[in-house]
């Protein structure tokens, strides 16, 4: 029984150590060329690797990162188990770029920005934060978890989700009806969907139109789930005011397009949140332990669901 660890080297010399201190008894590859295939149980990996079927007693597949899209779910065997990757350092990482998204944009900066380079010195209208609703689109553990980190600055928060949540200090929404009545009174919405066929192209012209005038977009989910023309129009036109995104469509963005030089829009390169190994590490050990204990590992992925 192996665990194959199929990442990149320094982070594997991380993973390799731990294992060897927490769960001894379980061998631990970096090296899919020596390893005997019947002998791996556990595969971590962001892609799946195109030889797969050789691990014919595969169990369970750990995705290297929160998001499971990448793994196309038919070519991967119905009895194994996808995981996601639920680990601390992730869940810190996305809270802060939330906070900075959502305080870029309830302070004006990027327009502050846009008057720095033009030498202006000039005083925006501001609003206060009791008075700017946040809107969280995904209530999973992310989702909740920049809620949270949201609480202390006093902005009215909701949250929406597919199914119905409870969440203490949110106002939680479900449901299609459920969202037009969240995005009615949303200042600033933050996209943490994970990408599936219900979610690709979610950000779209209709939905922006439901948003209040001046509204912005913090994007954190993934790149095809935004129909980029449509917050572009949605901007140029003032519907809305600006935007932080960190997912596009295709990633990098090619020379020219029109992100790259918008004043209304913070972009950075899908950077909001990476897994960090030395917590990662200790997450998918505990998930092994619970696993062989017969219980479910956290992040396992409903595959009827997509996520
Ligand atoms: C990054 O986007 C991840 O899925 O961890």
């Amino acid at each position: 029984m192996t665990f194959l660890f199929n990442s990149d080297a320094a982070r594997g010399q991380i993973f390799r150590d731990t294992f060897a201190r927490e769960i001894p008894d379980l061998p631990f590859s970096m090296d899919p060329t020596t390893v005997d295939p019947d002998e791996v149980r556990y595969l971590m990996t962001w892609t799946v690797p195109e030889n797969l079927a050789r691990y014919r007693n595969l169990e369970v597949l750990f995705s290297t990162g929160a998001g499971i899209d990448q793994f196309s779910a038919a070519s991967v065997p119905d009895d194994v188990k996808i995981v996601r990757m639920v680990e601390e350092g992730i869940v810190r990482m996305m809270q802060e770029y939330v906070v900075l998204g959502v305080l870029s944009l309830h302070r004006n900066l990027p327009a502050y920005l846009q008057q720095q380079q033009a030498e202006v010195w000039k005083v925006l209208p501001q609003a206060q934060a009791g008075e700017r609703h946040i809107g969280v689109l995904g209530l999973g553990s992310l989702g909740q978890a920049v809620l949270e980190r949201l609480k202390p600055f006093g902005f009215p928060l909701s949250g929406w989700s597919r199914s119905a949540r409870e969440i203490e200090g949110v106002r939680c929404f479900s449901g299609p009806a459920g969202l037009v009545a969240m995005l009615a009174e949303t200042d600033v919405l933050i996209c943490l969907l994970p990408l599936t066929d219900d979610t690709r192209g979610f950000l779209d012209a209709g939905l922006f139109s439901q948003l209040p005038r001046g509204a912005g977009l913090v994007h954190v989910g993934r790149g095809p789930q935004l129909d980029q023309e449509a917050l572009l129009a949605a901007l140029d036109s003032g519907h809305m005011s600006g935007a932080v995104i960190d997912v596009t469509d295709p990633e990098p963005l090619p020379p020219g397009h029109p992100f790259w030089h918008d004043a209304r829009i913070l972009l950075t390169p899908h950077i909001a949140s990476i897994t960090q190994p030395h917590t990662a590490a200790r997450a998918v050990i505990d998930n092994i332990r619970r696993l062989r204990a017969g219980l479910d590992p956290i992040g396992l992925v409903d595959r009827q669901r997509g996520y």
